[in-house]
């Protein structure tokens, strides 16, 4: 559980998206895309869940990349490499639906797109024809764009202030590339709630089957407190076990908006405790 490799990989003036290598033979050799590890950095600290991004069966290496947002993964971030966590638990969740698509639509914003990288990997091995769509706010905060266009046929970019690719949304290019093309077979989304909620409302009207992967709260990522659940038409899912890929067109995702702000009190209390 040794950092063995730490490097920053995105930076502005408010936000910082660090990339660490984790020495984990065990789950570099399990791990499958899409699933990913819950991480706690010391006996006090709240466990963290995040999506790998890579793995390396010969180094035992575990790459996890992560924004700095709230306390724990300020934290997180301020480990140097040659620190060990204390406690890393995974390969968790269910591994990404893999199988030749023929045409996929990938669709990354902001940090998701480390959680996107795995996945365009792995479905371009199986002889999947990618098309991506990467979203940020800015070009210093764009991740993993060479990485993700090495297996696509075509990469789209979008920054909100224009610095690199086209200004706008990813919605955006999103709309223009289905009016050009629909007949996809997958559509494939990480990114913020309400960025993913828009694109399945874009894709359902082209009746393109579409997965996103879910970021709710997670405590003990095991289904037993059910924390990160979500409604999918009238049944309840846990994203931990039953996820973290979820048929976007059934996803309640005004629900989960509302999950994801219930601790939004205490994590400012945080912040004024600890001046950050
Ligand atoms: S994190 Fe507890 S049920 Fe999923």
């Amino acid at each position: 559980m040794k950092i063995i490799d730490k490097q920053i990989i995105g930076k502005d003036k408010n936000a910082r998206i660090v990339q660490i290598k984790v020495y984990s033979p065990l789950i570099a050799g399990q791990f499958r895309a899409g699933q990913f590890v819950i991480i706690m950095v010391s006996r006090e600290s709240e466990r963290i869940p995040l999506t790998i991004a890579d793995s390396d069966i010969k180094t035992g290496a575990v790459t996890i990349i992560f924004q700095e947002l709230g306390y724990s993964t300020k934290l997180l971030g301020s480990l140097r490499k040659g620190r060990s966590l204390y406690a890393l638990s995974g390969p968790l969740g269910n591994p990404a639906d893999i199988s030749n698509y023929g045409k996929v639509l990938v669709v990354g914003g902001g940090v998701g797109i480390a959680e996107v990288y795995p996945v365009v990997k792995a479905l371009a091995e199986n002889g999947c024809r990618i098309t991506a769509v990467l979203g940020a706010r800015t070009k210093s905060l764009l991740i993993l764009k060479d990485q993700i266009r090495g297996y696509c046929e075509k990469t789209f970019i979008t920054t909100d202030d224009g610095t690199i690719g086209k200004r706008g949304f990813i919605t955006d290019v999103l709309k223009e590339t289905l009016k050009k093309n629909s007949d996809f077979n997958l559509v494939y989304c990480v990114g913020p709630v309400v960025m993913m909620r828009k694109v399945a409302e874009m894709t359902k009207v082209y009746s393109i089957k579409t997965k996103v992967s879910l970021n709710a709260i997670m405590l003990d990522g095991t289904g037993m407190c059910g924390s990160c659940r979500v409604k999918l038409g009238n049944k309840t899912k846990l994203c931990c076990v039953d996820g973290p890929d979820f048929n976007a067109h059934c996803v309640d995702f005004d629900q989960l908006l509302l999950r994801q702000d219930r601790f939004l009190e205490k994590e400012k209390l945080i912040k004024k405790i600890f001046k950050q």
